[in-house]
């Protein structure tokens, strides 16, 4: 039979890594496919620079349009990035009954619901795998290996960038921004890399690994989302001392009133396998009722990691191509006719514990004053860690592990903490999540 034509839209650095990687590989990719993988087509804006990742392996054009109108090409394979353009060509590449691959996570996150409803009616297949957590194949687990289960809550740390970042500060005591200049040159981090370090990129994985955890539509507009550029130094070096570890964490719960969704710095437990993923590495802890714990690793980045994901998913479209687009593993995990509209919770509503940290007058019934107020909150403290006053100082920093409440209890107490005159500064807050 012959090799299935493949046109990529990208030769950037994913696109690079995918050449790298059918190239080395294509004897014992076509052995599993059972049938050869040819990229007979590549369009990028920049032909010259293209050709130094393409080597004359296939025509390199500038418009992207003229890859989708290609009658041989069967497969797109959309590694552009971001909302617009891309948008346009993959629904067109759609629209024209070609399959997509694509990487792009913000765009599955954001238009993910029109996109597969545009391939459903076409009965094309989209598949994306590189787009959460770049080499792991972790929507292949959610999607097949976890299908048995009922998923109760996943917690990721889906972007390289971040960890990178926060494990520089902790372990080399590097400032933030010379951390962030290392993640982007190492090529960790996204073109505009405040959605590495808003959040917003965890987000758009957190959003689509929660629609195909709990059968409900991509919802990344409901996400709650904080980055890591509020995050102390000195909070990570306390949250230290007292055996936990700060990560911005992607996190999806199913509970009785409905799915939280929500990526923010977290502490946990230093001895949980996750608090110890380091760097750019990723790993995404997933909780289903029969499994248990599960716990996936590895590169969330980078030219042959995410090349790795791309290239798995062009063997599935040469292996269910043929199949009745009926009987393929749906898009988003569940049936069309059974994703459920579950409502995302407002913050207020999500439980979870807290570390607080406050600046505080190092005077008697201070504390008995600070408990007073988080009681009247039914909130409880799990531990308390209060620094010495330094010489000379009549201040101190106190910090309080409370035990699991409500957003919204604890934001109250927070207010009124606050209100104190011996409460000398904003209360930090930074979530807590056991993880067991
Ligand atoms: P790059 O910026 O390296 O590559 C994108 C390429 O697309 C560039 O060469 C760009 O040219 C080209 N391009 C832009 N507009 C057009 C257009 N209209 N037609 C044709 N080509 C165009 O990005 P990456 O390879 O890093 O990322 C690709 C996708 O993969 C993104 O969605 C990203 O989020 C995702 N991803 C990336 C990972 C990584 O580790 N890099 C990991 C996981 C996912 P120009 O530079 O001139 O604009
Ligand atoms: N900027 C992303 C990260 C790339 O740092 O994780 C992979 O999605």
């Amino acid at each position: 039979m012959n090799p299935i034509q493949v046109g990529l839209l990208g030769a950037g650095t994913v696109g690079g890594g995918v050449f790298t990687v059918l190239n080395r590989n294509q004897e014992e990719i076509e052995r599993r496919a059972g049938r050869g993988i040819e990229i007979s087509m590549v369009a990028d804006l920049d032909a010259k620079r293209a050709q130094e990742i393409v080597k004359g392996r296939a025509p390199i054009v500038s418009d992207a349009y003229a890859v989708i109108r290609d009658p041989n090409i069967e497969v797109v394979i959309e590694l552009i990035g971001g909302y617009g353009i891309a948008k346009e060509l993959v629904l067109a590449a759609i629209a024209q009954g070609k399959h997509v691959v694509t990487a792009n996570k913000a765009l599955i996150a954001v238009h993910g619901n029109e996109i597969f409803a545009a391939a459903r009616d076409r009965g094309v297949i989209v598949a994306f795998e590189a787009a959460v957590a770049g080499g792991i194949p972790i929507i292949k687990a959610l999607r097949e290996g976890l299908t048995a289960n009922r998923i109760e809550w996943i917690a990721g740390i889906i972007n390289g960038t971040t960890n990178f970042i926060l494990s520089e500060m902790r372990d080399k005591g590097l400032d933030f921004d010379v951390a962030l200049k290392q993640a982007q040159e190492l090529g960790y981090a996204e073109a505009d890399p405040t959605f590495d370090i808003e959040g917003i990129d965890a987000a758009h994985k957190a959003s689509i690994m929660s629609a195909i955890a709990f059968g409900v539509p991509v919802q990344f507009d409901k996400a709650h989302i904080e980055g890591i550029t509020q995050l102390a130094p000195i909070d990570i070096r306390y949250a230290e001392e007292l055996g936990y570890r700060i990560k911005l964490l992607g996190i999806t719960k199913r509970t009785s009133h409905g799915i939280e969704l929500r990526v923010h710095p977290t502490l946990i437990p230093a001895n949980r396998l996750i608090a110890s993923v380091e760097g750019a590495m990723n790993a995404v802890q997933v909780f289903g009722d029969a499994v248990g714990t599960t716990l996936y690793y590895g590169k969330g980045a980078g030219a042959e990691p995410t090349a790795s994901a791309v290239i798995a998913d062009l063997v599935d479209v040469v292996r269910y191509q043929s199949v009745d687009p009926d009987k393929r593993v749906p898009y988003l995990a569940f049936q069309e006719d059974r994703v459920i509209n579950t409502v995302v919770m407002p913050m207020g509503e999500i439980t979870t514990s807290y570390y607080l940290r406050l600046k505080v007058a190092d005077q008697t019934g201070v504390l008995a004053s600070i408990t007073k107020i988080l009681a009247e909150q039914d909130i409880s403290i799990d531990a308390l860690l209060q620094k010495e006053a330094l010489q000379g100082q009549s201040q101190t920093d106190l910090i309080i592990l409370s035990h699991q409440t409500q957003e919204k209890k604890m934001l109250l107490a927070i207010e009124k903490i606050e209100q104190l005159s011996t409460t000398l500064g904003p209360v930090i807050k930074i979530r807590l999540e056991e993880l067991s």
